[in-house]
């Protein structure tokens, strides 16, 4: 996992005291609404329908057990004991008071840990596959390079007031797990005839009322360039992107009114101000980054377990969650296990406090004291040994974390809807809770097959 040096904690200090004193003088009455608006949403913070609902980063869904353990610890202290994974990887509490925030992000920044740019006109979290440097089908780890963009948009001065929120994924494996198609800037890591590396690069797509798929306007771009190029498509996006309406103003909109090919030529010609400029990753760069993502102490294991063939066969349900919830590991002897936070009856991607501490302790006992959130807001355990799984199967069944419905129906996306989202005209977490009653039955879910349920509000 990245690591924080002198410069990232410096930051994070300022900015809370910057935060603080913010907060305390709109609680004053010295800021208006409008004025603190853009303030709370840099960090985190919207105005929700009975309190303000709090965004906390976790860079393309890495989270380690100890930063696991202090979000089960503000959600306890500050909120009602739960919180929410969200579909860009982030985590979401719902009832903060307003004054307590800079303690909770002062908290947070003992854990490297904030919500800059979780909302707000800039560039979100970039997100990417949950299976990234342990997938048997990976091109190439995209972690380093999530972390690349991470450094780069942080507080990047030029694209902190965009028409409208703007949204990067990565995806390093052959099987697109990352969503990078519905992204403003899709990103797939490629090797061209020579074996370099490279990206194939998508801009454009979106979901929301207007679902688009991105379009390719670059089929191979040498790694050197990544961000000089990224830079190049924030510009035209900053300076033609509509900001007259909000619902016109994401770039799948101005991709659509100038067709990707003409988008395409636009950033073609503004790279060439920035190619080969400062903004040019080196090698020592990128091994810098790729230094914080080293494999962790992989022991040489057999990849079959006798134990584990013989309770598959006897046990139906550790069988079913076998298929749905365990994928094969790039190491012999390992295997990759996500628990899905769909429990019948429990709001898709709610975890309690407890919750959140029962899984901090299986991750540092299985799986080298880290986790992953995904798209699809579940939690992954990136390096369980194959021998475990039983344990760490009737662990999960203590807590409601072993449901294999793991790309069934009932593994449903759903925001908050309603029940929170001022912005919503309908509520999704009773409709979601519905939909997963109707169909709790495995069979009944197998018999449909594959299949993937978004639900939002609005
Ligand atoms: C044009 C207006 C907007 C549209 C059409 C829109 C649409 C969407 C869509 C389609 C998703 C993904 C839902 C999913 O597939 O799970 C989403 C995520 C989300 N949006 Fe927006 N959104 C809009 C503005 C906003 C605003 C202004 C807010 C805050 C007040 C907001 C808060 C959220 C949250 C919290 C999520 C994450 C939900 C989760 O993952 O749990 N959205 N939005
Ligand atoms: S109701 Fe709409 S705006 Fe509100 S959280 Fe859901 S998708 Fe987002």
């Amino acid at each position: 996992m990245y690591k924080y040096d002198q410069y990232d904690h410096q930051m994070l200090q300022d900015r809370i005291a910057q935060f603080r004193d913010q907060t305390r003088r709109f609680l004053a009455g010295e800021l208006s609404d409008a004025q603190f608006l853009p303030l709370r949403l840099q960090n985190g913070l919207y105005i929700q329908r009975y309190a303000p609902m709090f965004r906390i980063a976790i860079p393309y869904g890495c989270l380690s057990t100890r930063q696991l353990r202090r979000l089960a610890r503000l959600a306890r202290d500050y909120d009602k004991g739960y919180g929410h994974f969200s579909t860009r990887q982030n985590m979401q509490m719902n009832w903060p008071k307003l004054e307590q925030v800079p303690d909770m992000l002062a908290e947070l920044a003992e854990v490297e840990m904030h919500s800059i740019q979780t909302s707000g006109n800039c560039v979100r979290n970039t997100t990417t596959d949950q299976f990234a440097g342990v997938s048997p089908h990976e091109v190439e780890d995209s972690r380093p390079w999530c972390e690349i963009i991470r450094q780069w948009s942080t507080f990047h001065p030029e694209f902190s007031h965009l028409p409208r929120k703007f949204k990067i994924a990565v995806c390093g494996t052959e099987h697109d797990q990352a969503a990078t198609q519905v992204h403003d800037i899709g990103l797939y890591i490629v090797k061209d005839e020579q074996g370099e590396l490279g990206f194939k690069v998508l801009v454009g797509g979106g979901l929301g009322r207007t679902p688009v798929i991105g379009q390719v306007i670059r089929e191979f771009l040498p790694w050197q360039h990544l961000l000089s190029y990224l830079d190049a498509i924030l510009r035209i996006y900053n300076q033609e992107g509509r900001r007259d309406n909000k619902f016109k103003a994401r770039i799948k909109i101005l991709v659509k009114e100038l067709g990707a090919q003409r988008f395409g030529e636009k950033v073609e010609a503004e790279w060439l101000y920035g190619k080969d400029g400062p903004a040019t990753l080196t090698q020592a760069e990128v091994d810098r980054c790729k230094s914080f993502f080293t494999e962790p102490a992989y022991e040489t294991l057999d990849d079959h377990d006798a134990a584990v063939a013989t309770l598959s066969s006897s046990d139906l349900l550790f069988a079913h969650w076998l298929e749905r919830n365990v994928e094969a590991h790039k190491r012999p002897g390992y295997r990759i296990v996500t628990l899905c936070l769909k429990a019948t009856g429990s709001a898709p991607g709610d975890l309690s406090s407890e919750q959140m501490e029962f899984v901090a302790d299986l991750a540092d006992r299985y799986s080298f004291n880290e986790l992953r959130v995904t798209h699809e807001q579940n939690l992954v355990l990136t390096d369980v040994r194959l021998k475990d799984l039983p344990e760490l199967y009737r662990a999960l069944q203590t807590q409601l974390l072993a449901t294999p419905y793991t790309g069934f129906l009932n593994d449903i996306i759903a925001c908050p809807g309603g029940d929170y989202c001022s912005l919503a005209n309908a509520k999704s977490l009773p409709v979601a809770e519905a939909i997963q009653r109707r169909f709790d039955s495995f069979e009944r879910l197998q018999e449909i097959g594959d299949m993937t349920l978004n639900i939002s509000g609005c």
